[in-house]
């Protein structure tokens, strides 16, 4: 779907003649001189208009051959669909006449980039990134084919004290792979933290599926933050990564009262859990004992 809609803008686009000229020209020059074979084939079988991308590769040597690689460049686009139609600099060569990603406002260079991925990345504008003034190519090298084997080291680049987060004792196996940043978080999302929230995670569920029921009784605390009111999810000193070392300080965090007889259970080694076993919900018991 996302594909037809980037090939019929392609296909849509106003075609600047005078590059296509010389595109044509330029792929004349090649059929002639020792190059030809290679280049008429490679368009020939493509079917692709290679034109805008020759010019350009006429003085950019290195960089069209890099971007040969990328991504982009297999579905079809051309250094013009980012950089935008560069009649003026292909005649003077100068600096300052086409669109760089340099001097530009992070908005105008996300925009460039917004015209194909609508879908994808059209709520990015409401987002932390975008209103922190990060354009995408904070994070996305486009010219060659990026691997982003683990995106984690992208985001902790920035992010440095969440990694701290994550060398406590109790924590999710982050450096070790297991997960990524990106497993719950969505850089590119507009509201992180409300998709997170809710009554359940809907990112945590994806692994502790057992925590979300549905059950007959759930805990309500959950509709306040999602399971973030009771864990510290990069990582935290106490075990189960709750917020607080002492369940039953946890409990009055919010409650304000037990039954009276409860108040031998306030002392700092005891654990409201050990009754109120199924604290995530249940469905046997209101008041989560069994
Ligand atoms: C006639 C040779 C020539 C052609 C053809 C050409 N460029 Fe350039 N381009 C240059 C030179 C030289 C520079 C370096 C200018 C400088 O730094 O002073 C440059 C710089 C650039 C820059 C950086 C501009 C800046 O303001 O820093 C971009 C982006 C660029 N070219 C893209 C393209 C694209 C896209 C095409 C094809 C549509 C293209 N160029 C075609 C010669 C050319
Ligand atoms: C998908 C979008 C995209 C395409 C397609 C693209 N570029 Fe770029 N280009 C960028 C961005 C973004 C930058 C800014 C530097 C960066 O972030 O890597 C850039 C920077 C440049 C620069 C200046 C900086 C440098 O690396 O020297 C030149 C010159 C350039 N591009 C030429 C080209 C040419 C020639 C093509 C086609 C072969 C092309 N670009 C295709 C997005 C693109
Ligand atoms: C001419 C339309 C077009 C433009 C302009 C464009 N893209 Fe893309 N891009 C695509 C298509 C199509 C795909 C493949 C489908 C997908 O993954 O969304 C793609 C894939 C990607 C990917 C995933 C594949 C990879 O190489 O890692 C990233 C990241 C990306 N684009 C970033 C950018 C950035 C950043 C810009 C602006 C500098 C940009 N794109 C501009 C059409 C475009
Ligand atoms: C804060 C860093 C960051 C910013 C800013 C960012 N991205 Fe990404 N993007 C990523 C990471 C990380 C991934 C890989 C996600 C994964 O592998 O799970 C990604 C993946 C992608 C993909 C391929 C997967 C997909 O979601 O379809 C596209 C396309 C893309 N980004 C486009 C963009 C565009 C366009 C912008 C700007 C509007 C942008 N990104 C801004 C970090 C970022
Ligand atoms: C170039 C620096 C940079 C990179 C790389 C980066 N971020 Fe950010 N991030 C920021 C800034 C700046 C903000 C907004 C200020 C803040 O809240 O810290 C932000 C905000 C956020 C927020 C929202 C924080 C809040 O308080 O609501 C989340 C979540 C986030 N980033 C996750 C990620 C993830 C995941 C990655 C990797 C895919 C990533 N970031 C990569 C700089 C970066
Ligand atoms: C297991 C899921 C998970 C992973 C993995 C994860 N986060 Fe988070 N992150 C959360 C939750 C949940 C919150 C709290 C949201 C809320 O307050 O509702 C959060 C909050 C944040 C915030 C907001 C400020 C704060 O610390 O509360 C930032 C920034 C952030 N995460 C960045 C990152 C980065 C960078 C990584 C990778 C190093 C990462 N997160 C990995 C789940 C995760
Ligand atoms: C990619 C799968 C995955 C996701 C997503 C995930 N977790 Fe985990 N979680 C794990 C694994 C695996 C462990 C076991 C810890 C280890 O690796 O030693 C764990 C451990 C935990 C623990 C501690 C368990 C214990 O016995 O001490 C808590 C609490 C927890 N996760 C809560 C969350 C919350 C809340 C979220 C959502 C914000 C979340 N997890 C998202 C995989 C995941
Ligand atoms: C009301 C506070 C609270 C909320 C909300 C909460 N938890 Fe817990 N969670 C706890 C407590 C307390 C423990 C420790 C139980 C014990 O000591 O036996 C725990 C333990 C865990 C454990 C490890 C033990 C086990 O049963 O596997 C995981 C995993 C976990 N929680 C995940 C989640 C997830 C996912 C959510 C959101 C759907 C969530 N929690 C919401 C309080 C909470
Ligand atoms: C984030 C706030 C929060 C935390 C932390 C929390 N609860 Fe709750 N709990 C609630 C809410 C909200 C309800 C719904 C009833 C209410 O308003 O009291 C509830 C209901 C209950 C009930 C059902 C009986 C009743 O009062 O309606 C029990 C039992 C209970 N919690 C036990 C615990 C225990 C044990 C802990 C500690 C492991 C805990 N809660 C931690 C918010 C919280
Ligand atoms: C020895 C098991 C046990 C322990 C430990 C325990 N509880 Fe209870 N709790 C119960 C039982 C049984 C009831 C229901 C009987 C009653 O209401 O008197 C109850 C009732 C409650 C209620 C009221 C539910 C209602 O009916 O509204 C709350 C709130 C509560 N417990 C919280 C806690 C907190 C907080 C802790 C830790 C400080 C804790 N409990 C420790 C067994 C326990």
């Amino acid at each position: 779907m996302r594909r037809t809609t980037i090939t019929r803008q392609l296909i849509g686009k106003k075609k600047l003649s005078y590059l296509y000229f010389l595109g044509l020209l330029g792929f004349a020059i090649c059929m002639i001189g020792f190059a030809g074979p290679l280049a008429g084939t490679a368009a020939a079988e493509t079917g692709k208009d290679t034109g805008k991308t020759s010019v350009c590769a006429e003085c950019h040597e290195d960089l069209a051959a890099a971007f040969k690689g990328s991504s982009h460049n297999a579905l079809g686009a051309d250094c013009i669909d980012c950089h935008g139609e560069g009649a003026e600099h292909v005649k003077e060569g100068t600096a300052g006449t086409i669109m760089a990603f340099k001097n530009e406002t992070p908005l105008e260079k996300s925009k460039q980039c917004l015209k194909c991925h609508k879908n994808s990345t059209a709520q990015y504008l409401a987002g932390p990134h975008a209103k922190a003034a990060m354009d995408c190519t904070k994070c996305h090298k486009v010219h060659k084919k990026q691997v982003m084997a683990h995106p984690s080291k992208l985001c902790v680049g920035c992010h440095q004290d969440v990694l701290a987060e994550f060398k406590l004792n109790e924590r999710h196996r982050l450096q070790e792979g297991i997960l990524e940043c990106t497993t719950c978080h969505d850089p590119h999302g507009p509201a992180i933290r409300e998709r997170l929230a809710g009554f359940k995670h809907e990112a945590c569920l994806k692994c502790h599926t057992d925590k979300g029921g549905p059950f007959l009784y759930e805990h309500e605390a959950s509709r306040i933050e999602g399971c973030s009111s009771c864990h510290d999810v990069h990582g935290s000193p106490n075990r189960h990564m709750l917020k607080h070392q002492n369940v039953a300080q946890l409990c009055f965090s919010c409650h304000a009262a037990a039954p009276s007889w409860h108040s031998r259970f306030t002392t700092s080694d005891a654990n409201c859990a050990s009754c109120h076993s199924t604290i995530h919900g249940s469905n046997l018991s209101n008041i989560f004992l069994k």
